[in-house]
């Protein structure tokens, strides 16, 4: 591993290139990251780099946001393949039909989507500023909200206005076992549930704090508790144990037993593949410009909001 280090920081240097990571990223990762954050905080740092090859360690969409933002500079990713449930779920034919059956709505997308579902919405958000956004619509407007429908719904009971729903989940989030939480809750009742708002109802309803992973993240390095049950996948379970190392955290185990809750697309980057793609500048992110340039409108306009 450390000849694969050594490999990776002699390519960056001679690349002139940033690493970002997304906290779901596999420890060895995280840990050799420029930049490491949640949504939001990667497209503000894709946004401001001067780096002229952006290594995107995360999923295809968040790659995707990062060349939106940077079309003069090569953006690579680990894996191609790196997908999301959310993203997939909003098909572009679909979602314009859907669009346009709602002509009088203000289209608000979760970022966790693609560039042409992008290119269709009127503002972006990410799940750290999604209530924000959404209040920032005038109240007599009405409003879709796309893809998922549970941050959705957390929204809509957060601002109390009523939007359309896109139905769509993140399968990592909506598959944490009730029964589970319920049992971790009673062996350590002094914990507090943290949990990420990708959850169905049912799971959040048992959360002492709701946020995106970097929230939950400082929540738990800030809070006065010591112990604390995770309710996100686990890729984030290491910089909360980095960064508030007298603590303890449990992740909860999902409907299938096991208490390795990771995203199966985040998890296909390794190393190997970064140094792989730095060598080769491969595989890289291209997008129509056409839809690049709609798409950006709304990126923008939330980081205007931010
Ligand atoms: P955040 O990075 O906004 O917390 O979202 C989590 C997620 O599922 C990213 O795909
Ligand atoms: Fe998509 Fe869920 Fe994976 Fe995030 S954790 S990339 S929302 S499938």
């Amino acid at each position: 591993m450390n000849n694969l280090i050594e490999k990776l920081n002699r390519l960056r240097k001679e690349r002139n290139a940033i690493i970002l990571a997304h906290y779901y990223q596999e420890p060895t990762i995280q840990d050799v990251a420029d930049f490491l954050g949640d949504s939001l905080a990667l497209a503000q740092a894709a946004k401001t780099t001067d780096a002229d090859v952006i290594l995107f360690c995360g999923v295809h969409f968040m790659a995707e946001t990062a060349k939106i933002l940077n079309p003069d500079k090569i953006v690579i990713v680990p894996d191609l393949n790196a997908g999301c449930s959310l993203a997939d779920s909003a098909p572009p034919d679909k979602f314009k039909e859907w669009v346009d059956s709602h002509s009088e709505h203000i289209v608000i997308s979760y970022i966790n989507c693609s560039a042409a579902v992008k290119s269709m919405s009127d503002i972006i958000c990410t799940s750290s500023n999604a209530v924000k956004i959404v209040n920032s619509v005038p109240k007599d407007k009405k409003i879709c909200f796309a893809p998922d429908k549970y941050l959705g719904k957390y929204v809509m009971k957060q601002t109390g206005r009523d939007m359309v729903l896109w139905d769509g989940s993140c399968q990592v989030h909506e598959i944490f076992s009730e029964l589970e939480v319920i049992k971790l809750t009673n062996k350590y009742p002094d914990a507090d549930v943290i949990a990420h708002p990708e959850c169905p109802e049912n799971i959040l309803n048992y959360a002492d704090f709701i946020g995106s992973t970097s929230s939950l993240l400082n929540y738990a390095i800030k809070s006065e508790k010591k112990e604390f049950i995770v309710l996100t996948e686990t890729g984030i379970i290491h910089q909360m144990q980095r960064k508030a190392t007298d603590k303890k955290f449990y992740p909860v185990p999902n409907l299938n037993g096991c208490s390795c809750n990771d995203c199966p697309h985040m998890k296909l980057n390794t190393l190997e593949k970064m140094v792989k793609a730095l060598e080769n500048l491969q595989p890289q992110i291209h997008l129509p410009e056409d839809i690049r340039l709609k798409a950006l409108k709304p990126l923008e306009r939330m980081l205007e909001l931010s």
